[in-house]
């Protein structure tokens, strides 16, 4: 009997209203049932916003500084949990286990980072224009914030969310993947042995129309951080801006490596493979454009071919795999369409295109190569979060920054060159929240601000210190210390 998992609601682990259920599988073997899971609704979701406000009144009396160790505890447990979790999120999402330690890390990261923000939460103060007065703002917490995320990073995306709202002092009510519940529970249950207090986090496990719907639609909320699809998310945003209520964005991407004449090659070639074919191109800051400068354009093809038709494809818990499967069956469907289209719109087909020999217990695909892709097509155009890379060719910087800005998405980017005046061009105009130079578009570190602009967000960001102005409220406070009435812009001072 597969273990059964529940959601976290006032302090207590419970099923869902009327017992409602799912189960989730091994994307690297349909056999492996992982557990059952509560599949909420609205009435879950109602007592668990009910309880986080009780949540709220309590944590955010906490200073900040003692809020930031409890973070602090998170992390070391996470460091203790490491293996353990990394081994967990493979079975449940699929990616190797060295990607999934690199995804615990991060949050470990996130965990200290916030921790130490505990100690500054920087606001600024100002002179006042009158004399014998003063001006400065203060950091409050918010209140309670719907939380969102996608299956790809679970553990490190809800950090980058989680532990910033929890150190500002709100309470959470999350919302996890329906993929990735295991993960959300272990989140949950460290959170709680690292002292956070229990009504400060809920958890509800389930879908999107179930769960996730009234979650972001009610009112109590103050607003909700989303990592996911640029539809889901602009929907999300719709129903936010009819409510009044803030809104964090992380959507789509449509990442591009340009690759110069005067690039290091092997480097080039190394970074690609990494940012296309690692979590199986399912990262929204995956390479899913290789944007090949004329001159250097077959011999990189060549080489690229030969090593992308030879990554290990398996089970990510087995040592040697480099490349796991896709996290369940739509989103291999999602692939083999784009495929298809890729071949009707012209494009050549040079590597993969099709399901591995003797991998059927699981939702395998080969990496994928498509040349002679131009900019119009829709494998150059649309995200398929998958393994799955569209090369381009383009004749200077000129037309390969253009290529690269010709999309709706902005997240990530990146350019090979060993010319500084070319790099600083790039960096100058390509239109993307990250862009790498001489690195692939993967690889975001935690206390740096992660987003992108165009389709990609509205406008926030995550990691490093922008987050922490996200989750706050602002409050700025006049002292007037001259013992008169003192009218600001109608009094002026003047020397005696
Ligand atoms: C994501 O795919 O949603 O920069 C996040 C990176 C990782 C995070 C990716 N650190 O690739």
């Amino acid at each position: 009997m597969a273990k059964s998992y529940k959601n976290f609601i006032a302090g207590e682990w419970v099923a869902a209203e009327g017992g409602a259920s799912y189960e989730n599988r091994n994307p690297a073997d349909h056999g492996d049932q992982i557990g059952t899971f509560a599949a909420s609704g609205p009435g879950d979701v109602d007592r668990a916003i009910a309880s986080a406000l009780e949540g709220f009144r309590m944590w955010s009396r906490v200073p900040a500084p003692r809020r930031g160790e409890a973070l602090k505890r998170a992390g070391d447990i996470m460091t203790e949990k490491k293996e353990e979790l990394a081994d967990g999120m493979t079975r449940e999402m699929g990616k190797p286990l060295v990607e999934t330690r690199g995804d615990v890390q991060e949050a470990i990261d996130t965990a200290y980072y916030a921790a130490s923000e505990g100690r500054r939460l920087f606001s600024h103060t100002a002179p006042s224009e009158l004399p014998d007065k003063a001006g400065f703002v203060l950091r409050r917490p918010a209140g309670v914030f719907g939380i969102v995320t996608p299956w790809n990073f679970p553990i490190a995306v809800p950090s980058w969310k989680i532990f910033p709202a929890l150190l500002c002092g709100n309470a959470v009510v999350w919302k996890p993947a329906q993929d990735t519940p295991w993960s959300a529970v272990q989140f949950v249950e460290i959170l709680v042995e690292a002292g956070v207090p229990p009504k400060a986090v809920q958890l509800v496990t389930g879908f999107g129309s179930e769960a996730g719907a009234p979650l972001v639609a009610d009112e109590r909320i103050t607003g909700v951080s989303f990592t996911g699809s640029t539809e889901v998310g602009c929907r999300i945003a719709g129903v936010c801006g009819a409510n009044g209520k803030r809104v964090s964005l992380e959507m789509g991407g449509k990442n591009a490596q340009l690759v110069m004449d005067d690039a290091d090659l092997e480097l080039a070639l190394e970074g690609v493979l990494w940012g296309a074919f690692g979590t199986t191109g399912q990262r929204c800051t995956a390479t899913s454009r290789l944007v090949l400068h004329d001159r250097i354009h077959d011999e990189l093809v060549g080489l690229l071919v030969e090593r992308a038709s030879k990554l290990r494809l398996g089970d990510g818990r087995k040592k040697d795999t480099e490349v796991g499967p896709l996290v369940n069956e739509d989103a291999r469907e999602k692939v083999e369409t784009y495929v298809r289209i890729g071949q009707e719109e012209g494009a050549t087909l040079r590597a993969g295109g099709r399901r591995p020999e003797g991998l059927d217990e699981g939702w395998f695909y080969e990496p994928t190569i498509f040349t002679g892709v131009t900019p119009s097509m829709r494998i150059a155009q649309e995200e398929i979060f998958g393994p799955v890379l569209s090369v381009l060719r383009v004749g200077s910087l000129d037309e390969g920054l253009e290529v690269v800005n010709g999309v709706r998405y902005g997240l990530s980017s990146s350019i090979y060159t060993r010319d500084v005046s070319r790099a600083f061009r790039a960096i100058d105009r390509i239109e993307a929240g990250i862009t790498y130079v001489n690195g692939p578009t993967i690889g975001a570190e935690a206390h740096f601000p992660f987003g992108g602009v165009k389709d990609t967000g509205n406008g926030h960001r995550e990691g490093g210190w922008p987050v922490y102005e996200f989750f706050t409220d602002m409050k700025t406070v006049y002292v007037d210390y001259s013992g008169r009435l003192q009218r600001a812009q109608i009094d002026t001072w003047s020397p005696q």
